[in-house]
């Protein structure tokens, strides 16, 4: 179980200081898919990069499984089972994009493995394994094989911060199911999802609203999601078409798989 404990997150010094977390208490239990949703600036990012070690709490604690893990670094943390897939994705120099899998997993992964990881994000899988990790790859492209080596990590805890940007609507159902696999694959392991998606809300167990860096409401889907439809927090429906070249080559690639079947 995650728990954050009178949490709060200030910015800035002395009068300047403006709280953007403001004494936030949650628990997260195991097993779970959350989904963490609201206005924009309302703190979610913040928020996640606290849990993930990025950040650390001006006041509160945050507790994984008893143990309290405010102080830990953020190796230490991704030691102890959180994973965090960034919505700012980063480059890495001199990696190919397997090993980048190959070093969350944790093994050798055959191409096979691999390729499941980047269909789930609608990277057409052969193409990008050998590929470098660096400038040539677009922001969408890197955010996309950070969301999948968050995957191969297969943490106990994974937060994915906002994972639909970026992806087209062919891959979109292919990211859902792997939010799915991922929780089964991984016995008692939450998934913490960022999103303002409509489909996205509807795989929660748990939605947690938050609104100027307070947990404006947390419950179980069913009780939260009613109240959110039709809100402009919610993005209905499925994300735009993107039209990457990449997506457009998933969608190309998808269509003659049906041609065929
Ligand atoms: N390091 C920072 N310094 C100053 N302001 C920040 C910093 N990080 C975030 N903020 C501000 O805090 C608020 C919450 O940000 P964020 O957590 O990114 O919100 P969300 O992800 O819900 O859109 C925003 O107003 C943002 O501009
Ligand atoms: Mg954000």
């Amino acid at each position: 179980m995650l728990e954050l404990q009178n949490v709060s997150f200030m910015v800035g010094e002395g009068g300047d200081g403006r709280e953007i977390v403001r004494d936030i208490s949650l628990s997260i239990p195991d097993g779970r898919t959350v989904v963490v949703t609201g206005p924009n600036g309302g703190g979610k990012s913040t928020l996640a990069r606290l849990v993930a070690g990025i950040e650390r709490p001006t006041s509160g604690r945050i507790i994984l499984d008893g143990e309290d893990i405010t102080d830990l670094s953020i190796t230490d943390r991704a030691r102890r089972g959180i994973g965090f897939a960034f919505q700012q994705p980063v480059r890495f120099k001199g990696l190919r994009v397997m090993d980048l899998l190959d070093i969350a997993s944790g093994r050798d992964l055959s191409t096979t493995e691999a390729c499941e990881y980047l269909v789930a994000v609608g990277l057409c899988a052969k193409d990008y394994l050998e590929r470098e990790v660096n400038a040539s790859l677009s922001g969408g492209e890197l955010k996309r094989i950070e969301i999948a080596t968050v995957f191969a990590k297969a943490s106990k805890v994974s937060i994915f911060d906002e994972p639909e940007a970026g992806i087209d609507l062919w891959s979109f159902q292919n990211l859902i199911e792997a939010f799915r696999k991922m929780r089964s694959a991984v016995k008692d392991s939450t998934v913490i999802i960022i999103s303002h998606q409509e489909r996205i809300l509807a795989i929660a167990d748990e939605i947690v609203v938050l609104r100027e860096g307070k947990v404006a409401s947390h419950g179980p889907r069913e009780d939260i999601l009613p109240s959110l439809m039709g809100t402009a927090i919610v993005a209905p429906g499925c994300p735009k078409f993107i039209g990457s070249a990449v997506g457009a080559a998933a969608a190309a690639a998808a269509q003659k798989e049906a041609a065929n079947a």
